[in-house]
């Protein structure tokens, strides 16, 4: 049970790149962050307006003076302070992430990124590469990840209660781009502009979430060979894509399979991942997120609730306020930012950071080899290619 008392002798002294008034998920980052007392917002480069951006910094009782106009004049400037920062949090648009995370870490900052962490492989291993010299850690922030029933499903899997996995279906598929309401939305706009957004659009910004579940789940699984087709059903958004299926066959034998989508007319979410075993299959949905359905074959349905002392200890260490009261992707944000927070204290402290996962630079690694391998897929006409 979390309780939010102190862990670390002090909090970290954290910023934001991006992140400022009106983005979609700037908000959820600070709320995670500073829920614990784990992180201190100490500065911000919150907004590709300076002005706004200071603006806003202030709004938030950050120092007028550490309410940088570009994440530049940050890190130059923190690197001069004794109290400077320590760690960075990135919620920029995708094509800013390589630069800013490269220059961060440069600049000695841990660094929790968004999805997706870079845009090819080339970068990513230069980042790995980086982060390893300086001794930093990368969080990328796969937020349903911190979910219990994800913990609940992962202990089931490594207790064999499942059995041998056999089938895992997956999608991300929501409805809210059915239509080109680019044309009047700022944060879709970029999404469908390579430049900015990438080679993909939902298969990076959809499909790699409910893919990183899976990854947390089954840590031991690999993708073998993968088939992609995907789909501008606005016919503006090509050459990206706004509707995609991936078929995967893994090392085990076990196949899968994940819809990425924007264009699913009156889905609200639609993420949703299914694992199938020999003996049982767990399901989980992230609309209903306090739930995971247990079906074992023969057997009535159970509906595990979340908070409750029938699951796996690991499961309830995460656990705020135990069962009943609804918990959602607030807390689920929470428990991964307070992972972050131990992972940057063990490296700190050049401890190793024992019975903890988190989403690291492997996960950024893996989003982007997946999309690398769909896009590949995809434009070859659909065709089955090895994974790389
Ligand atoms: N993990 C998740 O569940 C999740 C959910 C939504 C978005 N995202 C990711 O978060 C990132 C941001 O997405 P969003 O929807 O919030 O975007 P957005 O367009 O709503 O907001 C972007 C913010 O970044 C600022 N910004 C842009 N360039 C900047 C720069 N160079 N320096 C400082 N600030 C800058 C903008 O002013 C704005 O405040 C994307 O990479 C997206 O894929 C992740």
């Amino acid at each position: 049970m979390i309780n939010g008392e102190k862990s670390m002798d002090a909090p970290l002294r954290w910023a934001m790149v991006g992140g400022g008034r009106g983005s979609q998920i700037g908000y959820i980052h600070r709320s995670a962050a500073l829920r614990d007392h784990n992180f201190q917002l100490a500065a911000g480069a919150f907004d590709i307006n300076p002005e706004r951006g200071k603006e806003f910094g202030i709004n938030l009782y950050v120092d007028p003076d550490r309410c940088y106009p570009d994440y530049q004049t940050m890190f130059e400037e923190e690197t001069k302070r004794e109290d400077g920062i320590q760690v960075v949090s990135i919620a920029t648009p995708n094509g800013t992430h390589y630069e800013i995370c490269k220059t961060a870490l440069q600049a000695g900052l841990h660094v929790i990124c968004e999805k997706p962490l870079c845009f090819n492989m080339e970068q990513a291993n230069e980042l790995e590469k980086l982060a390893q010299e300086k001794n930093r850690i990368i969080g990328i922030t796969y937020g349903y990840s911190g979910h219990q029933a994800i913990e609940q499903g992962r202990q089931l899997i490594a207790n064999g209660d499942l059995g041998d996995i056999r089938i895992v279906n997956m999608q991300f598929a929501h409805g809210f781009h059915s239509q080109a309401v680019e044309k009047y939305n700022q944060s879709t706009k970029w999404r469908v502009d390579p430049k900015v957004a990438g080679p993909s659009y939902v298969l990076g910004d959809l499909g790699t979430h409910p893919l990183y579940l899976s990854e947390v789940m089954l840590p031991e699984m690999k993708i073998r060979k993968l088939l992609c087709t995907r789909q501008s059903f606005v016919k503006k958004r090509a050459p990206l894509e706004d509707n995609a299926y991936t078929l995967m066959e893994y090392d085990n034998g076990a196949v899968g399979t994940v819809w990425s989508s924007c264009v699913n007319a009156g889905s609200m979410h639609g993420q949703k991942i299914r694992i199938v075993g020999s003996k049982a299959s767990i399901e989980w949905w992230d609309e209903q997120p306090n739930q995971l359905r247990y079906e074992i074959q023969g057997k009535p349905v159970q509906i595990l609730e979340r908070g409750m002392d029938y699951l796996y200890p690991e499961a309830l260490r995460d656990d705020r306020i135990s069962g009943g009261h609804a918990e959602g992707l607030f807390e689920a944000w929470s428990n991964l930012y307070s992972r972050f927070a131990k992972a940057v204290d063990a490296a700190d402290s050049e401890e190793p950071l024992e019975n903890v996962w988190y989403p690291g630079i492997e996960a950024g690694i893996e989003g982007v080899r997946w999309v690398e391998n769909c896009v590949r897929s995809a434009d070859k006409g659909a065709v089955w290619v090895d994974y790389q």
